[in-house]
């Protein structure tokens, strides 16, 4: 899949200009119902269902009456007609409800630009008109919505079957180029860059996601960061060995002590154009590239998933490539310690005790709990360089998974008002974050006897002694903790979603930074 912008644009449409396109058209119930237009019905008006209809001899309503679509909110139907001239085929739609900007409403113009592509690509049209009478393309989070879902759903991962069956087809396949939509309202072409810089951007994230851990070391993502500065003008630090240990970063050097493969703790930083900036957003991801457990080893099941436990880091460097190209009026930072995971003569035992960069001293029971403990270093380096506030996203921990399954994130925060706009905005953003609390009563269970803390505080509320770990290196800076474990590797198609890795939190996280 090549990163080509698809051209789109808000026109008024006749039948003419339908040629060889796929034609999108919303519908209602009682649009089909209703008798035959009686000629020229359509002069004047918008371009819509029964002026199609009508240019169709009628096949179009019986269509879909022998197929009894009910013209659901949501639902759609394909009517594939090459025989003339007026277009490839249609898409009806059942018309929305009027709704308001919330998940589910948004989310069905997410899943229309889903169906979209998917009709596009059986009809191998790369051209797509949608008559928008009953779409509301007035609101941004609509068109945003419907540009990713167009985006997203064509993304699969196929570098390393080297000229399968499927590969060759999926080249053969044409993309769509053009999307033109037909609405007496206005829409914004901000908006339109937004979705398609954020789809493009999560895929990259994806592509991160999935490429093997024997590839993608913690090298493989800082060559990718570097990548991302140079494009977007950013600035960059990179923290190697020798500066980790000199800035005393020892958990992230504790956990990568059984690795061959260098650790870096990789920084970003996006400065807007204006004099000052409106607020300092630090984001934080987890980074590791491969998790076997450490010495704490993982069972082999366990493992086989692993190369997704740099999702957050993965998710944070897309966003900040998105960041790059939209501008917004905050400066952001991202911060990103990557390492792998492993065993060898060095590695870290259960029992070590390791003092951080906040001069916190950690007795590391569990060398498979080991993602709060690069964070650590990475919050604590955020929270001395100064800024508004903090959002980390991290694979952190199974217990995450087993409370909320697989498609809600659990958020947890120290400030209300920060945990209400990122939530805000993944509703948006179609990405579900659920509110997990940060109980002070399981304090205590992360209490050491020889150091100041530990790094587990055993199976009970894994999820939120994991948080509590991390709130210890946050100091008083407004914080938000996403633990993406369970939504950022998908093992089925779903909507805008294909196998393997997610993505998940570059939506969000690019909404929320743009509505700042
Ligand atoms: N990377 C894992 C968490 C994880 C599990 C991510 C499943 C995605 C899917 C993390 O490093 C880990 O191993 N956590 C342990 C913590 C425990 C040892 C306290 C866990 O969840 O079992
Ligand atoms: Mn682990
Ligand atoms: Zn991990």
């Amino acid at each position: 899949m090549s990163n080509q912008k698809i051209q789109i644009q808000g026109t008024a449409l006749k039948l003419s200009d339908l040629n060889d396109s796929l034609v999108v058209v919303s519908v209602s119930a009682t649009e089909i119902g209703r008798s035959s237009p009686s000629k020229g019905s359509s002069k004047g008006k918008e371009l819509g269902f029964a002026a199609l209809d009508h240019a169709l001899q009628g096949r179009l309503r019986k269509f879909l009456v022998e197929n009894s679509f009910s013209a659901k909110p949501g639902t759609t139907l394909l009517f594939p007609w090459h025989t003339g001239s007026t277009c490839r085929g249609v898409l009806v739609v059942g018309a929305p409800k009027e709704t308001g900007a919330d998940f589910d409403s948004v989310g069905s113009y997410r899943n229309l630009g889903s169906h979209i592509f998917k009709a596009a690509r059986s009809l191998r049209a790369t051209s797509v008109a949608i008559l928008a009478r009953h779409l509301n393309f007035a609101s941004d989070d609509n068109l945003r919505a419907l540009i990713e879902g167009t985006i997203l759903s064509g993304y699969s991962f196929t570098r390393f079957r080297a000229a399968s069956a499927s590969s060759l087809a999926a080249k053969q396949v044409p993309q769509i180029k053009r999307i033109q939509i037909s609405s007496s309202k206005r829409i914004s072409t901000q908006t339109i860059d937004e979705g398609h810089i954020t789809a493009w951007a999560t895929l990259m994230a994806r592509d991160l996601i999935n490429t093997p851990p024997n590839e993608c070391a913690p090298r493989f993502i800082l060559a990718a960061a570097r990548k991302v500065a140079q494009r977007g003008k950013l600035a960059i630090t990179v923290f190697d060995r020798n500066r980790l240990t000199k800035m005393k970063a020892n958990l992230l050097l504790a956990v990568a002590k059984g690795s061959d493969e260098p650790p870096y703790l990789v920084k970003l930083v996006y400065h807007p154009r204006v004099r000052r900036p409106r607020s300092v957003i630090s984001l934080v991801g987890k980074g590791v590239t491969f998790d076997s457990g450490g010495l704490s080893i993982k069972t082999a099941g366990g493992m086989e998933t692993m190369k997704i436990d740099m999702s957050g880091a993965a998710a944070v460097l897309a966003t900040m490539q998105a960041i790059a190209e939209l501008q917004p009026a905050v400066e952001v930072r991202a911060y990103m310690p990557l390492t792998e995971n492993m065993i060898n003569g060095h590695a870290t035992r259960p029992g070590d005790v390791v003092t951080g960069m906040a001069g916190k001293s950690v007795e590391i029971l569990n060398t498979d709990a080991e993602g709060r403990l690069i964070l650590a270093d990475a919050l604590a380096l955020a929270v001395s360089d100064g800024c508004d506030e903090i959002v980390d996203l991290a694979t952190l921990t199974g217990a995450c998974v087993v409370a909320l399954g697989e498609e809600y994130a659990g958020i947890f925060a120290s400030d209300s008002a920060l945990q209400k706009r990122l939530t805000d905005a993944a509703a948006l953003a179609g990405e579900r974050l659920w509110p997990m609390p940060l109980a002070p009563e399981y304090e205590a269970l992360i209490k050491s006897k020889v150091a100041d803390i530990k790094n587990t505080g055993g199976r009970s509320g894994g999820a939120i002694t994991a948080a509590l770990f991390l709130k210890e290196f946050v100091g008083k800076t407004p914080w938000a903790h996403l633990d993406i474990a369970g939504p950022s590797w998908a093992e089925s198609e779903k909507s805008c979603i294909s196998p393997g890795g997610v993505g998940f939190g570059v939506r969000t996280l690019v909404r929320y930074v743009m509505g700042r």
